[in-house]
C-alpha cells in the first residue's frame, strides 16, 4: 500500500497511541498526565508538543525514543517531530497530584503494574514455535532473577501448563482492596527469580473458578487475566499469543497499548508474505514490534553437519522488512521438544545451542528495558516524587 492510499490517523488515535508512553518517574502515561499539549498532523508529518515539568529532563532521551516508535507503526506517518516545552509550577503541581493519584489507583494490585514490560509472542502463521518461546524466554528471564508474568493468551489451544510443568489448578482468593476474588497465578521459582503463570489450562470448575469462568468469550478471557488476576509485582510479563491475529492482539492494543510484539518466523515461509502479514498486524493493532526471532534455522547432525531444513534468511527478511532487529536463531534440537514434553524448557536444562540462543535474547531484551529506578530523574521532581510513592521497576527480585 503505498503512504498515500492510507488515512492520516485523527488527532484522538494520535493520543491513543501515545498512552502507550509512559512517564517512567510518575508511573503513569504522559496523555493522562497532560503532558501531550498538542498534536499536527500534515503531510505525514506528526508533530507533537511535549511539556516536560523541566526542560532539561534527563527522561527526555526516553520519553522521545518512546513517542517515536509507537507513532512510526502507523503506515500514514513518514516523520515524527517533537516541540519540547516546559510546564508552568500550576501544571507542574497538577501533574504530580494526578501522578499522586495514580499511584493510589494502582494500589489494588488487581492489574498488570505500570512498569512491567509487556511482551507478546506472535506470528504470522502457526506452529513456529511460540509457545516454546514464550515458556524458555520467561525462563530465561527469571533465571536472571526477574519476576515474570506468562499469560497463556492461547485460550483454547493452552500448551503452557505442559511446557512449564506447571498443571496445577488456579484458585481464586479475595484480596484485601478488592471487591471481587481475584485468580492467583501459579508459581514457579526459578533460579532467583520467579515465574507466576496463568493459562485457561489451569482451570477446572471448581467451587472458586466455574462462576468466573462461565460463558467465556475469548476476548473476554484475555480481558479477564488482565484484570482479574492477582499479579502482583512484576518485571516482564510474557504472552504466548494464539495463532493468526484477530480478536486477542486487537483485545491486547486496547487493554495494554504498551505491548510490544516479537515475533517468531520459521525461515520456511516465504519471508515477502511473511512480512507482510506481521507488519499489517501490527499496522492494524498500533502495537510495537519489538524485534523477530528465527525459530527452527538449521538441524545440525551428530557428525557435525548442518542442515537448513526450511532454507535461509527468513528472520533477516523479516527483520529488515519491519525495521527491528533479529533478536537470535534458535536451531532445531529435539531437546527443544522434549524440554517441553517434560515441562523442563530446555534454556534451564540444556547445553545446546538452542538453550544459549534463547539464554541470549533474553539478556538482550534486559540490557534493551530501561531500569527506571537507574534513571537519573529531573531533580526538581525529586521531593514531590517521593512524596508521590510512585513504584518503580526493582533492579532485584525479592524472592529467596
Ligand atoms: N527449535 C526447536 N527445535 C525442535 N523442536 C521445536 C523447536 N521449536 C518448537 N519445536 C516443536 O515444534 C512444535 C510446535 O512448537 P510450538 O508449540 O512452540 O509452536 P506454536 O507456534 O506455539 O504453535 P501453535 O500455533 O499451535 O500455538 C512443538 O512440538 C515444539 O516442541
Ligand atoms: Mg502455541
Amino acid at each position: 500500500m503505498s503512504q498515500r492510499a492510507v488515512p492520516a490517523p485523527s488527532e484522538d488515535e494520535v493520543r491513543n497511541l501515545l498512552r502507550a508512553v509512559i512517564d517512567p518517574e510518575l508511573g503513569h502515561n504522559i496523555v493522562d498526565l497532560g503532558m501531550v499539549d498538542s498534536v499536527t498532523l500534515a503531510d505525514g508529518v506528526i508533530t507533537i508538543g511535549v511539556k516536560l515539568t523541566i526542560r532539561g529532563c534527563p527522561l527526555r532521551a526516553q520519553i522521545q525514543k518512546d513517542i517515536r516508535s509507537r507513532l512510526e507503526v502507523h503506515p500514514w506517518v513518514t516523520k515524527v517531530t517533537i516541540d519540547w516545552g516546559e510546564m508552568t509550577p500550576e501544571e507542574r503541581s497538577n501533574v504530580m497530584s494526578k501522578a499522586r493519584w495514580n499511584a493510589r489507583e494502582n494500589a489494588a494490585d488487581t492489574a498488570v503494574p505500570m512498569n512491567a514490560r509487556v511482551l507478546a509472542i506472535a506470528s504470522g502463521k502457526g506452529g513456529v514455535g511460540k509457545s516454546s518461546v514464550t515458556v524458555n524466554l520467561a525462563a530465561a528471564l527469571a533465571a536472571s532473577g526477574k519476576t515474570v508474568g506468562v499469560l497463556d493468551a492461547d485460550i483454547w489451544g493452552f500448551s503452557v501448563p505442559r511446557m512449564l510443568g506447571m498443571p496445577d489448578r488456579l484458585e481464586a482468593q479475595k484480596i484485601e482492596g478488592s471487591e471481587k476474588p481475584l485468580i492467583i497465578p501459579n508459581e514457579r521459582k526459578v533460579g532467583s527469580g520467579l515465574l507466576k503463570v496463568v493459562s485457561t489450562g489451569m482451570l477446572v470448575e471448581s467451587e472458586g473458578t466455574a462462576l468466573m469462568w462461565r460463558g467465556l468469550m475469548l476476548a473476554k478471557a484475555v480481558e479477564q487475566f488482565l484484570n482479574d488476576v492477582h499479579w502482583g509485582e512484576l518485571d516482564y510479563l510474557v504472552i504466548d499469543m494464539p495463532p493468526g491475529t484477530g480478536d486477542v492482539q486487537m483485545g491486547l492494543a486496547r487493554m495494554l497499548p504498551r505491548t510490544d510484539l516479537l515475533i517468531v518466523t520459521t525461515p520456511a515461509v516465504s519471508a515477502q508474505k511473511v512480512a507482510i502479514r506481521a507488519a499489517d498486524m501490527a499496522r492494524r493493532s498500533f502495537l510495537r514490534v519489538s524485534g523477530v526471532i528465527e525459530n527452527m534455522s538449521s538441524f545440525t547432525c551428530d557428525h557435525g553437519e548442518s542442515y537448513p531444513l526450511f532454507g535461509v534468511g527468513g528472520g533477516q527478511a523479516l527483520a529488515e522488512e519491519i525495521g527491528v532487529e533479529l533478536l537470535g536463531q534458535v536451531p532445531i534440537e529435539p531437546t527443544v521438544a522434549a524440554g517441553g514434553d517434560a515441562g523442563e524448557p530446555v534454556v534451564l536444562s540444556g547445553t545446546g545451542i538452542a538453550a544459549s540462543v534463547f539464554a541470549d535474547i533474553a539478556a538482550r531484551i534486559i540490557a534493551d528495558t530501561p531500569e527506571f529506578e537507574d534513571m537519573a530523574g529531573c531533580s526538581a521532581r525529586d521531593e514531590s516524587i517521593a512524596s508521590v510513592g510512585v513504584t518503580v521497576r526493582r533492579s532485584q527480585s525479592p524472592q529467596a
